[in-house]
């Protein structure tokens, strides 16, 4: 069976000022397509099934370029990719690095605050949905010296960190395509409140699995997957 191991990153030929460079977070999710998509397969659910995925906060393009190649890869494999970011600079430059891996116009961009700006005909149509979202709290102090401030979008995630996650959360199911099993990957991290996010999940009908940790310098960084209660 065709599977994509060996399969290699896109090339990131531009990495705007401000946008967020591909990181060890970026990774982590590339790494765990990498290992559970073949030609049969998008981690478990029938490749022939997942015909539209989002990208929602794309940064450099770098995740929605990686499902994009695995197109030329594996036949059975036809999804339209999407992928979306509030940054202006970050869809130029998504945009810029999808014209230098010769995908031009193959990936739709929208610039947006989470769905605001998606057109209606969206709705209820997407099989899987990638956010690695800022992640970490707003305002931090160690020893009384504030250590990050400020409303930067690759990393202020809201007070407790998983404000935006939320947000998201609460009306990605709008935009998810219902008919089948769908799935959600996000990032979250050690450095927030994991068990109160939980709760807020499940209150919002979503079962949380932990799919692949790295410990980077102060905190672990979680690759997690949602699915339906
Ligand atoms: C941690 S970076 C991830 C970038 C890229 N996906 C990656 O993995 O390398 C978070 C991204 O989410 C975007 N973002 C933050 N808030 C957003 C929002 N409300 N709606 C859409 N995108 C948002 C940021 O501009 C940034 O590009």
């Amino acid at each position: 069976m065709k599977n994509i191991n060996f399969f290699p990153d896109p090339i990131i030929h531009s990495t705007f000022k401000g946008v967020y460079p591909p990181s060890d977070d970026t990774y982590l999710i590339i790494d765990y397509f990498k290992k559970n998509v073949n030609e049969n397969f998008f981690d478990g659910l029938p490749i022939n099934n997942v015909k539209k995925i989002l990208d929602m906060g794309t940064g450099t393009g770098i995740i929605a370029l990686f499902l994009q190649g695995i197109k030329k890869y594996i036949s059975k494999f036809t999804s339209k990719i999407y992928a979306s970011d509030i940054s202006d600079v970050a869809i130029r430059c998504a945009t810029l690095n999808e014209r230098k891996n010769n995908y031009k116009d193959n990936i739709t961009f929208i610039k947006s605050d989470l769905f605001r700006k998606f057109p209606s005909t969206l709705q209820h149509s997407f099989d899987i949905i990638v956010f690695n979202p800022p992640y970490l709290a707003s305002i931090s102090y160690k020893e009384n010296n504030l250590i990050r401030n400020g409303n930067d979008s690759n990393w202020d995630g809201g007070e407790r960190g998983f404000e935006v996650l939320l947000e998201f959360i609460t009306k990605v199911k709008d935009f998810l395509n219902s008919e089948q099993k769908y799935y959600i990957y996000y990032i979250s991290s050690s450095s927030t409140d994991l068990s109160q996010l939980n709760d807020e999940l499940e209150i919002r009908g979503f079962q949380n699995r932990i799919l692949n940790k790295r410990h980077i310098f102060f905190e672990d960084i979680i690759l997690n997957r949602l699915e339906e209660l």
